[in-house]
């Protein structure tokens, strides 16, 4: 088994032992449901650090009104299987009342980056992120955090919010992990039925046929959105919140493509949203 801290108390003392051992942390921050996604970011940390800090704690703070707080998956027996077998030392399961008590008053607000995409169409989301995840990095203290690409928008956010704040750690950015088909895996597939889960491909799909196109010289922004587009709706149960081509530092859209660039997916299939996402190199 795998020791599991569900108080603060409990997460420092365990901290303290190995930190009066000389030994280094890195750390994980994940709202359950584990899969090989998160895997990977623990396997990383462990090959990287001496010990290694899982937090399993669906945020409510990130949740709008209206989203899928209430019915977000959760399994903590599985998930402490998997920290197990990926090498996590501990996991902290804090409850909401001992991150967020009673006169909780004190939020983390990043602009810019964070106002766009994913800010625009779920404007209170990244606050929950950067108010938590400092939380947790003042309680955690680790040399090193790994977060994945898969959720492009919310790496530059906490790199914009480390480097403003001094947070005083690495932030390790780590590659997207995929099912066979292609579909990045996610906790929220898990709500995708037998149709909506084949539907849902179109997502990897409208990746690779960006890169295509713009392998073959296709360079007008516009047209591969357009072109995207269509593939995407060709699908009945598809809805398409965005589709961009950014800047991946500054996520400013671009017109022409003259350089390196983010392509970012928000699509609906079904009830489920999805988001997907791909750097693409200019040869
Ligand atoms: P969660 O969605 O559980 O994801 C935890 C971490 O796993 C994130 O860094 C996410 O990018 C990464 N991840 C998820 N799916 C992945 C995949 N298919 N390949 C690679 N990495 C993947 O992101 C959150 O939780 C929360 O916002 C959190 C940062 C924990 C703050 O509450």
């Amino acid at each position: 088994t795998i020791s599991t801290a569900t108080t603060i108390s409990e997460l420092k003392s365990k901290l303290t032992s190995w930190r009066s051992a000389h030994q280094t942390v890195g750390f994980v921050p994940t709202m359950g449901f584990l899969h090989e996604g998160h895997q990977s970011l623990i396997r990383k940390a462990a090959s990287e650090n001496d010990r290694v800090v899982v937090s399993i704690f669906v945020n409510p703070t990130q949740f709008a009104a209206g989203e899928d707080l209430a019915t977000y998956p959760r399994d903590l027996a599985q998930d402490q299987l998997k920290c197990l077998e990926a090498g996590a030392d501990l996991i902290f399961t804090p409850h909401v009342s001992e991150m967020y008590p009673s006169g909780f008053n004190t939020y983390v607000t990043t602009s810019g980056v964070s106002e766009l995409l994913e800010g625009k169409s779920r404007p209170t989301h990244f606050r929950g992120v950067t108010t938590i995840v400092t939380k947790l990095f003042n309680l955690v203290q680790p040399n090193k955090a790994y977060f994945g690409q898969k959720d492009a928008q919310q790496v530059a956010v906490l790199q914009q919010m480390v480097r403003d704040l001094n947070q005083d750690l690495d932030l390790i950015v780590c590659p997207i992990i995929r099912e066979a088909d292609g579909l990045a895996k996610s906790s929220r597939n898990t709500y995708l039925s037998t149709d909506a889960r084949q539907q849902a491909v179109v997502l990897f799909q409208a990746l690779t046929l960006a890169e295509t196109l713009i392998s073959n010289g296709e360079l007008k922004t516009s047209n591969i959105i357009a072109a995207l587009n269509t593939h995407i709706q060709a699908q009945s149960l598809t809805q398409i919140d965005y589709i961009k081509i950014v800047d991946p530092t500054t996520l400013q859209d671009i017109d022409n493509i003259t350089t390196d660039i983010l392509l970012l997916l928000a699509v609906y299939v079904d009830q489920t949203r999805l988001i997907d996402n791909k750097l693409i190199h200019l040869e």
